[in-house]
């Protein structure tokens, strides 16, 4: 695990974006592992940036993105396959068809996820999967306690998790789903890269059980401390207590 700290979020964000433009820029149809969340939008910025002004390439590239809401439709408002149209899908030149985010209203859930690492697998595996850190140290969706090995499946979301969200909900608890799809910690584990983006004063304190405590399913990010090449970026507000 390498960690780089950058004087502001803004400057980690760019780097992050950098680290992708080179991944994308080395290999044209790299499988590309996406998140969401508010420190993905200034990612996605960046990389939209990189696309309108140096030309950079998302023609030949495949997207998986880590999880969804269950229970509400790809067309909602809140869901993150409409998040990621709107912050990068729709604003670079990644053909739709090679975008791949779960649907939380898959009528055969376990078919869907069965399908989705089959997708994932054909595609040659993910070459660099991104990564944002909750509160509680979830990757993904995988809330604490997911096996270290878990594949994508369906989850059921922590009270935290749901009230750390709900900004995306019109900060109205009640319209945050109750479960989740989530790529799984083994199936994150399995990219060839991770690359995680951590900034803000709120996530000091789990940032640095995540870097340097025990690995521990109580802590899906831990996992990464085990993982041949895993870069996290943080900003100096998130490695206060490093
Ligand atoms: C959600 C996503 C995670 C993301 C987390 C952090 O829970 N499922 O993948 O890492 O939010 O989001 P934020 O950047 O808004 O703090």
């Amino acid at each position: 695990m390498k960690v780089v700290i950058c004087p502001t979020a803004e400057r980690a964000t760019a780097l992050t974006a950098r680290v992708i433009e080179q991944a994308l820029r080395q290999k044209p149809d790299i499988a590309l592992g996406l998140a969401t969340g508010r420190t993905m939008e200034a990612v996605y910025g960046h990389l939209v940036r990189a696309h309108k002004e140096d030309g950079l390439d998302f023609s030949a590239c495949r997207t998986f993105n880590l999880d969804e809401y269950a229970g509400i439709a790809p067309t909602s408002p809140h869901s993150y396959r409409t998040y990621m149209n709107a912050h990068l899908f729709s604003r670079v030149n990644v053909p739709l068809e090679a975008t791949h985010v779960p649907d939380g209203m898959a009528p055969d859930m376990a078919a869907q996820c069965a399908a989705y690492e089959k997708a994932m697998r054909d595609s040659g595996g993910l070459g660099l999967q991104l990564l944002g850190l909750g509160e509680n140290g979830h990757i993904g969706f995988n809330e604490p306690l997911s096996a270290l090995t878990s594949r994508t499946r369906l989850v059921t979301l922590d009270p935290a998790t749901r009230r750390q969200n709900v900004g995306m909900f019109d900060n109205d608890l009640e319209q945050v789903p109750h479960h989740a799809v989530t790529m799984g910690v083994g199936t994150i584990a399995d990219a060839r890269r991770t690359l995680m983006v951590v900034t803000g004063a709120a996530k000091a304190a789990i940032l640095a059980r995540v870097i340097e405590g025990p690995v521990t399913a109580g802590i899906s990010a831990t996992v990464l401390q085990m993982h041949a090449d895993c870069l996290v970026i943080v900003d100096e507000a998130a490695a206060a207590d490093l």
